[in-house]
């Protein structure tokens, strides 16, 4: 699978999930635009890594929340690369507090449909028309297996990510005809960095639940997102890829 000359806009892809998702598409020879919203450390050490293997990426930084931010996110990509973005992979998310009802709010709620359904919602519109003036594109939504897990004490993020999966079904009826894909990756439990040292011992009682005995990687998440945005995918749409061992079925 090659990218080669696609541009690929990662949300939030300076640490985590969206780190090695942006490393894998610049393995297969995209320009790759790292996000990141405030550690411009870290965004420069992903780019910097990148650069070290061989790729091509530029470090931006943008609140994807935030409409003129967006606008001005992908008007600088564009410009970096002189050609507009063939692959969007919404990515980025903030702190994920477990909260009771008796403890969320409306705002708690809010707090995660910003990233969930506004973010991609406004990059979307943003670079669907050149998707569709070239009659190719790629959009992948990041859910969760939350959505399938309906986990007790976490509703504002399980709502939140329970939006991705109508958003992705109805974005991909409305842009097929142009060549543009729209799916969705639910990760399981995949530790990076904000959840410090997990090992299978002390995931236990979840690692237990799946059916392929393990924690996620990375990697696992990324070669799903890789092929989605791939030539060889460009078939499946409105569909919701659970990357978690088995640990559920269907969206
Ligand atoms: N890891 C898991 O176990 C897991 C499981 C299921 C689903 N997911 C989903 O996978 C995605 C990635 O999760 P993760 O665990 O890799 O997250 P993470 O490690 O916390 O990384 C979050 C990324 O988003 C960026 N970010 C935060 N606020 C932003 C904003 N307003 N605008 C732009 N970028 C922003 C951060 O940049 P700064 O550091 O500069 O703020 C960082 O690069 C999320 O959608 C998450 O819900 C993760």
């Amino acid at each position: 699978m090659t990218l080669t000359n696609k541009v690929v806009l990662v949300t939030g892809s300076s640490k985590g999930l969206g780190k090695c998702i942006a490393q894998k598409f610049a393995k297969m020879g995209g320009k790759v635009i790292v996000n990141y919203a405030n550690n411009a450390e870290n965004a420069n050490r992903v780019v910097e890594e990148i650069k070290n293997e061989g790729g091509e990426a530029i470090k931006l930084q943008a609140d994807v929340t935030d409409e003129a931010d967006v606008q001005k996110l992908v008007r600088n990509a564009e410009h970096a690369f002189s050609q507009p973005i063939d692959i969007l992979v919404n990515n980025a998310t903030g702190p994920q507090p477990e909260l009771s009802l008796e403890e969320v709010t409306w705002e708690d709620y809010l707090d995660q449909l910003h990233f969930s359904v506004k973010s991609p919602l406004l990059l979307t519109k943003e670079v669907m028309g050149s998707m569709k003036e070239n009659q190719w594109g790629r959009i992948i939504n990041i859910g969760s297996e939350v959505v399938g897990l309906g986990n007790s004490h976490f509703s504002n993020y399980v709502t939140a990510k329970s939006s991705v999966i109508g958003m992705t079904r109805s974005w991909a009826n409305e842009l097929g005809e142009y060549g543009i894909t729209v799916n969705a990756v639910h990760p399981g439990f995949t530790p990076v960095e904000r959840h410090g040292e997990v090992t299978e011992e002390s995931a236990r009682d979840y690692v237990d639940q799946v059916p392929m005995k393990r924690l996620g990687k990375p990697e696992d998440i990324a070669s799903m997102v890789a092929y989605l945005a791939s030539e060889e995918a460009s078939f499946i749409t409105g569909q919701n890829m659970n990357v978690n061992g088995g640990n559920t079925f269907g969206s």
